[in-house]
Parts: structure tokens; C-alpha cells; sequence
């Protein structure tokens, strides 16, 4: 199969670097040949040529221009209109949800509990610009700590429900979960020790970490929400974290983005997670040095600019893949934590604005989604609002420690139900804070 990167128009990532036409040839998992090339009949070649993606991308762009035309037509004619954000139009959709049980055909996702209660609350409180109401924060606490099931006054690790064996990536969604209450109360019943032990359980001779006991997958998923966590609860030490920075430095490939190990291709999702681990482990294992020492940080910015078609304006995943919302967080957020490091965001972010406002909104359905077409749910409601918050705010630190990392919302977005959030965490910067004041106190 022959693909085309077609971001050689692209005049926003020139502007930015000094893009090269790159002709990719091979498929995922092939050997890759990459050929850098400026002639046009080649460019013009691939152009014309028909595949299913591109067949599956003529049709999406269909839908997309209908958003931005506001009307049936296929060409590209913006609607100038101002778009603005209404939260209380979206948060019913949370509210239902929060106040009443999941209907039974979610029976399907009961081991992502703690992924639901999370994306939930967590878009909440992005739109809704404040705590969670205490009846929420006590059913929250109910759920982790179940008063009738448990005589325990901890616990943890958790799993994806009670009775489920302990799970990394479930552990963590219950840890951001337990975040959103912002009281010490309840974070003072997590059970860190017992969090910390299980880790070292789970650690791997290649450097990265188990998703459980059990056969679990292993990859920058597993090692993000082991970080991620450990960050949050004080409990990273040299012991937990060794192996992981070749592990992570490892998976980044030729394109400039990370795959999920090493070999892999690069995918929004797993770039997300190995940058923000990064950014989690070298300050604490090299405090005086910086991204640019370990990784190749002019490629990721490349890799990441190129995630935003112009037509489209929304986020895709990889190289020749569709458009979706979700990647408005996976990619806008790996942007803004360069961002808060001081490099340049390299995505148009006006432009991810119109795509999340006019294209992931549906005038017959509250909630976000992935693109046109399809129905709302709460993953993308969450992560949709999280890429939002990246459209309308600027990143900056004052030092290298992500739990201090900072966004302020742009003047002019205050009014946009949209909350200052921290990227490296995807909790809202106030959350991230409270949480390293009270668990920085405890000694490992
Ligand atoms: C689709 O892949 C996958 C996603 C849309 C989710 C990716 C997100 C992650 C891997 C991050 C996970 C984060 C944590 C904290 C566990 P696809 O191949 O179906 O879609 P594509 O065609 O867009 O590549
Ligand atoms: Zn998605």
C-alpha cells in the first residue's frame, strides 16, 4: 500500500518548521520506507490515489463541511458565525448520570466503572466551573470504600469493581475519580502503601509495568497510570521507576510520535501517555535536565502539528487516519504540555476550537462525540472538553514539577465554561494541587 502525508500544504506547520514533503510507503508493522520528496508529480500521485481511508475520509469530510456550511453542500464554506460553548445545554446529559443508576444495557461496561465515574465527574466539573456536590462526592466515596462490603478503613489497589482482582489502568481511574472530590477525607482512606507494594508486584524485567497480576499488557498505557498515580499519591521512588525511561525513549518512532512499545506505531493515545510519563520521570530522577536530552523534541512538535488537516480542523491519531474528537485531549494535551514547557503549541488551536464546537455537538443530543455521525458518550464528552480546555487557555510552569504545572484560561474564554486543567493529569490544575499539597506531606 502506498500513503500519502498530505500535510505538505499545510502553511500552518510551515509557518511553524521547515516541513519537508514526506511520502511514507509501507503499512503498520512493515518495514517503512520514507522518502523524503519535493517533485511534484510524486506528491501529485499520491494524491490521486484512492484507498478505503481515503474513500472513509472523503465521506466524513462530507459530513464535516455540512457543520461548518451549516447546510447540505460539500464545499468548504465557513459559517462565521461565533460559536460559543452552552454548559447548560451539555450538563443535563452529566447531572442524569450523576443523580440516577446506568441504565442496564451499560451492564456491558461494569469493569469501567471507575473510567465512568471519572469522565463524568470530570466533565462536570470542567463545565460546570466548580466542586462536585457533597451527595456526589459521598456516592463517589460509597463506591471505592463500600461501607456494607468492607470492614477495612482503606483501601486499594482497586479494580473495576467490587470483587474485580486490582487493575493498573482501572486503579488509575479510580484514583482520578477519588481527585475529583478534593477532600482529604476521602484521601486519606487510600490505601497508598498497599497501592505502592502492588506496583513493585507488577514491575517487568523490561522496564515497564503489568496491567495486573494476572496476564496483564504491558506498554506506555500501564507505565502512565502507574506514574501518574504515584505522582499524585507521593509514592515514586528510584525502585518503582526503574527501566521505565529507556522503556518510554524507546517507543518513540521515525515519525516523531510514541507507540505503545517499542517498534510500534505512533498513535495519539500512546504519545500522550509516553510524554506525559517523561514529564513525570525526568525531573525526578534528572532534575537538571530537560526533554530535549532524552528525546527528539523538534520531531514530536512535527509529528503532533500534523495531527490537524486543514480541512478538517479537528485532531486524528496517526498518520492517514480519520479525524476524531477524543484526540483534541491525546494530542492537544501532549501539545499543551510542551506548551507549559516553554515550546512552541503547534496546533491551530481557533481552528480545534471550531471543530469541537461545530462538528462534536449535536443539536438533537447533549454530550460530545468522536465526529458527525456519530452518538454522543461520556469518553468523548470528556476528553472533547479537556481538548477545549487546551483551545482556550496558555500552559506555563514556574519549575519542572508537572503536579505545578499551570494554565490560564485566554482572556475573553473566562465566560466559556471551560476550567484551567492541568495536562499532564487531565484533572482541572486546582484538583492536581490540592492533591500534591495533601499527599506531599506523607512521608514513602
Ligand atoms: C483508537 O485507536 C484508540 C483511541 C481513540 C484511544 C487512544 C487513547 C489511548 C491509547 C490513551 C489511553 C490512556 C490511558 C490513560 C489508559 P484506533 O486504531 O481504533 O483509531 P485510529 O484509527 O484513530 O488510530
Ligand atoms: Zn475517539
Amino acid at each position: 500500500m502506498l500513503s500519502y502525508n498530505d500535510q505538505d500544504n499545510d502553511k500552518r506547520t510551515r509557518k511553524r518548521f521547515k516541513y519537508i514533503n514526506t511520502v511514507i510507503l509501507g503499512r503498520k508493522r512493515d518495514p517503512i520506507i520514507q522518502i523524503t520528496t519535493s517533485e511534484p508529480e510524486v506528491i501529485n500521485m499520491c494524491k490521486e490515489l484512492q484507498t478505503e481511508t481515503t474513500i472513509a475520509r472523503n465521506k466524513v469530510l462530507d459530513k464535516i463541511y455540512e457543520c461548518y456550511n451549516n447546510s447540505n453542500g460539500t464545499s468548504k464554506k465557513y459559517n462565521k458565525e461565533e460559536i460559543e460553548l452552552d454548559p447548560s445545554y451539555h450538563l443535563p446529559y452529566l447531572e442524569l448520570f450523576l443523580d440516577n443508576d446506568f441504565p442496564p444495557h451499560m451492564v456491558a461496561l461494569d469493569a469501567a466503572h471507575p473510567w465512568l465515574v471519572y469522565w463524568i465527574c470530570n466533565a462536570y466539573r470542567i463545565l460546570s466551573e466548580s466542586p462536585l456536590p457533597p451527595t456526589i462526592n459521598l456516592k463517589i466515596k460509597n463506591k471505592f470504600f463500600p461501607p456494607l462490603l468492607t470492614t477495612l478503613k482503606k483501601a486499594g489497589p482497586f479494580g473495576g469493581g467490587v470483587n474485580q482482582i486490582p487493575h493498573v489502568v482501572a486503579n488509575y481511574a479510580s484514583i482520578l475519580s477519588l481527585g475529583l472530590t478534593d477532600s482529604p477525607e476521602i484521601w486519606s482512606l487510600i490505601d497508598r502503601k498497599a497501592i505502592y507494594e502492588w506496583f513493585l508486584k507488577l514491575k517487568l524485567p523490561n522496564g515497564s509495568i503489568s496491567t495486573s497480576e494476572s496476564t496483564g499488557e504491558h506498554d506506555v498505557r500501564s507505565i502512565y497510570c502507574c506514574l501518574s498515580v504515584a505522582s499524585l499519591l507521593n509514592i515514586l521512588t528510584m525502585e518503582l521507576v526503574e527501566g521505565m525511561l529507556d522503556f518510554l525513549i524507546n517507543c518513540q518512532t521515525f515519525e516523531g510520535g510514541f507507540g505503545g512499545s517499542p517498534g510500534e506505531e505512533a498513535h495519539g493515545g500512546t504519545t500522550f501517555c509516553a510524554l506525559a510519563s517523561l514529564v513525570i520521570l525526568i525531573p525526578f530522577l534528572y532534575p537538571n535536565k530537560v526533554l530535549d536530552d532524552f528525546i527528539d523534541v523538534d520531531n514530536l512538535l512535527r509529528w503532533l502539528s500534523a495531527r490537524q488537516p486543514n480541512e478538517e480542523m479537528g485532531l486524528n491519531g496517526r498518520s492517514n487516519k480519520l479525524v476524531d474528537g477524543c484526540y483534541s485531549f491525546w494530542v492537544g494535551g501532549s501539545a499543551a504540555i510542551l506548551e507549559s514547557l516553554g515550546y512552541p503549541f503547534v496546533i491551530d488551536k481557533s481552528a480545534l476550537r471550531e471543530y469541537i464546537l461545530r462538528c462534536c455537538q449535536s443539536t438533537e443530543t447533549r454530550g460530545f462525540r468522536d465526529k458527525p455521525g456519530k452518538r454522543p458518550d461520556f469518553y468523548h464528552t470528556n476528553y472533547v472538553l479537556l481538548g477545549l480546555c487546551c483551545c482556550d487557555s496558555v500552559f506555563y510552569t514556574k519549575d519542572s514539577n508537572p503536579l505545578n504545572f499551570v494554565s490560564r484560561i485566554k482572556p475573553g474564554n473566562k465566560d466559556r465554561g471551560v476550567a484551567a486543567i492541568n495536562p499532564v493529569y487531565a484533572l482541572t490544575c486546582e484538583t492536581t494541587r490540592n492533591m500534591y499539597e495533601f499527599f506531599k506531606n506523607f512521608s514513602n
